[in-house]
């Protein structure tokens, strides 16, 4: 069979690597991956958001089942548009994957539904979202509705930045037609846990849990990226933790979202807070998330097309998935200056032993070299009995790796480590 991946960064070298596991994968297409995947898939130069170049792409090769990995597209209906030309595809449609396109929505239906989040108020009018936040208490969290690559959230420690950022969204349009409406929301505290799900809309099975590191210097200092590493799993996630969100938080959600004809099949996100009132949905994802992506599927022992067919087939629920107990690590590296200004364009090495543990995000071919093509450039992954264990492997993987201005967190796992001691 002919099976296609929608995207092109880290996360989809993950998946693309797991899929080929599977013997009856023919060809695999990459639309339009990276450099860095192409001698395990075929990359072709069509974006990720061109619907139309997809699923015509899809029909001329002969296509048996197709995977939409980022958010944009998902948003845009390109899962609804393949199986409208009769593709099985693994993705929600653009109905379901609101749930990630709107915040406002994904707060409504939280509201409604009664499921854990933080207090909240809507907004599309700046003036009285400035009148409120005079008021409100500090810190206060505003969030643009709408897709912002990971930059929509500001945390405003003080009422002047609260100020500043409703004016970046709301009159100056930083995020575009995303900030039109946006969200104020109360500020929450504890430990973050990322829990990536399969579900069909009617069964979900939540996958190993992991932590993701989002400031870009050590001890979580300076801007928020996408992600500078992760682990997995999560010493904060315990078995208890992970039954009360499966009774509170996941199954009340698929069965919202079906309840709104809106029903989920694919990778639901659940973004979690745990605070001392219990565990709270800080954002949903209607996708897997980069880089917990790099340490979860590593970590899976099922084969996951079997299991991504099941959740397009509906048969979630007599298809086994299957994860291991060890530990995973994943280290990005990224060029110097991001998620600011960076540059691209630097001879890139990978050491030969250690390309199987390598997921590239950001590389390109330049006559013939491979170089760098983006902020975040690879994740060295490493897989372990312990987490000590993994996280030493996980930066001995990066003393392989040679790009001019590569820089990277000296400390992805620690707080996990230190979370166990307790
Ligand atoms: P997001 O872009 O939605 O993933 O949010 C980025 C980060 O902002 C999250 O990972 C949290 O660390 C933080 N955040 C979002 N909402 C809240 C909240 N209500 N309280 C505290 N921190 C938050
Ligand atoms: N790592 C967070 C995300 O994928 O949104």
């Amino acid at each position: 069979m002919n099976v296609l991946v929608v995207g092109g960064g880290g996360r989809e070298h993950a998946i693309i690597r797991k899929l080929r596991e599977n013997k009856t994968v023919e060809k695999l297409y990459a639309l339009p991956g990276n450099a860095g995947m192409s001698a395990e898939s075929e990359c072709v130069d069509i974006a990720a958001t061109d619907i139309e170049g997809i699923v015509s792409f899809a029909v001329s090769h002969d296509i048996g089942f197709a995977v939409v990995a980022p958010d944009d597209p998902l948003v845009l209906g390109c899962a609804d548009a393949l199986r409208q030309a009769g593709i099985s595809t693994f993705g929600p449609s653009a109905r379901a994957a609101m749930i990630e396109g709107s915040k406002v929505f994904a707060k409504e239906l939280m509201k409604k539904y009664g499921i854990p989040t933080a207090a909240f108020e809507v907004f599309d009018d700046m003036e009285k979202a400035l009148a409120y936040v005079e008021s409100a208490p500090l810190p206060t969290v505003i969030k643009a509705d709408g897709l912002a690559l990971g930059k929509g959230v500001v945390i405003a420690r003080t009422r002047e930045e609260a100020r500043n950022a409703l004016r970046e969204m709301m009159e100056r349009h930083k995020f575009g037609k995303s900030g039109d409406q946006v969200v104020i929301e109360e500020f929450l505290e504890g430990p973050e846990v990322s829990v990536l799900s399969f579900t069909d809309g009617e069964t979900l099975v939540p996958m190993v849990s992991s932590m993701d590191h989002k400031r870009a210097l050590d001890n979580d200092e300076g801007l928020n990226t996408g992600g500078m590493g992760t682990v997995a799993p999560n010493p904060y996630y315990t078995d208890a933790v992970a039954r009360e969100c499966m009774e509170r938080i996941f199954l009340p959600t698929i069965r919202a979202m079906k309840a709104e004809g809106r029903p989920f099949a694919g990778c639901l996100y659940f973004g979690l807070m745990l605070t001392k009132d219990g565990p709270r949905v800080i954002e949903y994802n209607c996708r897997f998330g980069d880089p917990e992506t790099q340490v979860v599927l590593p970590l899976m022992e099922s084969d996951l097309l079997s299991v991504m067919r099941a959740v397009a087939e509906g048969t979630l629920d007599k298809t086994e998935v299957r994860f291991s107990r060890k530990h995973a690590c994943c280290v990005i590296m990224a060029s110097r200056g991001y998620p600011a200004a960076y540059e691209k364009g630097f001879p890139l090495t990978i050491g030969e032993d250690v390309r199987e543990r390598v997921y590239v995000a950001g590389a390109k071919w330049k006559d013939g070299v491979l170089v760098t093509n983006g902020g975040r450039v690879l994740g060295c992954t490493a897989v372990a009995d312990t987490l000590e264990d993994a996280i030493r492997d996980a930066y001995a993987i990066t003393g392989q790796i040679h790009f001019e201005n590569a820089f990277f967190r000296h400390d992805i796992g620690q707080r996990a480590l230190k979370a166990k001691e307790i």
